[in-house]
């Protein structure tokens, strides 16, 4: 069985790195997007964008895996070694997928652990605080390896080719709310995929799937998970 699977701020929201919208403190809801996350607002402001991420950054490296993550590799070793694949397709900008052991993790919206160059596009390990004083070898400007409002997000071709070879299409963690990626299920039903939703509440496109399944996702993924490596 080939399983694509597409992840969104909601799987690590137990690891305390918060989710955008949504009840609660949602970070859409604090901070505004359009002076935090977008090309212009780099422009316009690129010490308060770099404050930002660089909170983001803090956060992300005192945070841990959780039981989502982890269920989640064991379903990528579980299906190769049944002959199948999984492929992890993430909004996440955090590595907590590839700490829980994923092999394999596309990352759509690209990495809060790297710096771009905004001139010469080069993309570097970045663990650290950035500034307006962060630099390339080149001398362009650095920027959080991150996709903005406005901007293409990565490994499209890759998305839909995977998407082309799938059996199954599950959601987890995710409000359905930003595009592309909350409309990979149109695409997966248009393929005649089973869709399955996993999140703490409906999301905006929940009418799309075939199967939900509502809670905590360090709940209600590893159930999902044991049932599919039974299967
Ligand atoms: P959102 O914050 O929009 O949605 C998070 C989803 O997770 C919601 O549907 C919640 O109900 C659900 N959720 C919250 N806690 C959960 C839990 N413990 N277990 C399971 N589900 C839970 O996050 P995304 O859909 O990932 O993009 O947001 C998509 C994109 O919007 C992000 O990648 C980011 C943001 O703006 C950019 O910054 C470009």
């Amino acid at each position: 069985m080939n399983i694509f699977i597409l992840t969104g701020a909601g799987v690590s929201a137990e690891s305390g790195l918060g989710v955008f919208r949504g009840p609660g403190a949602a970070l859409w809801k604090r901070h505004d997007p359009m002076q935090l996350a977008t090309p212009e607002a780099f422009a316009r402001d690129p010490a308060l964008v770099h404050e930002f991420y660089n909170a983001r950054r803090r956060n992300l490296l005192a945070a841990s895996p959780n039981a989502a993550h982890v269920a989640l590799a064991r379903l990528e070793a579980g299906l190769a070694q049944r002959g199948g694949a999984l492929t992890l397709v993430t909004q996440n900008i955090d590595d907590l997928h590839e700490r829980a052991g994923s092999a394999s993790v596309i990352h759509m919206h690209g990495e809060l652990l790297k710096a771009r160059c905004a001139s010469c596009g080069a993309a570097r390990d970045c663990r650290e605080d950035l500034s307006t004083n962060s630099h390339c070898d080149c001398a362009g400007a650095l920027r959080p390896h991150v996709v903005w409002f406005g901007e293409t997000p990565l490994y499209m071709d890759e998305i839909y080719a995977a998407l082309e070879l799938a059996d199954l299409f599950v959601a987890v963690g995710t409000s359905g709310a930003v595009y592309p990626a909350a409309g990979f299920v149109r695409e997966a039903r248009a393929k005649g995929l089973r869709c399955c939703e996993l999140n703490l509440e409906p999301s905006e496109n929940a009418d799309e799937f075939d199967d939900r399944r509502y809670g905590p996702a360090s709940e209600i993924v590893p159930s999902w998970v044991e049932e599919i490596l039974r299967s």
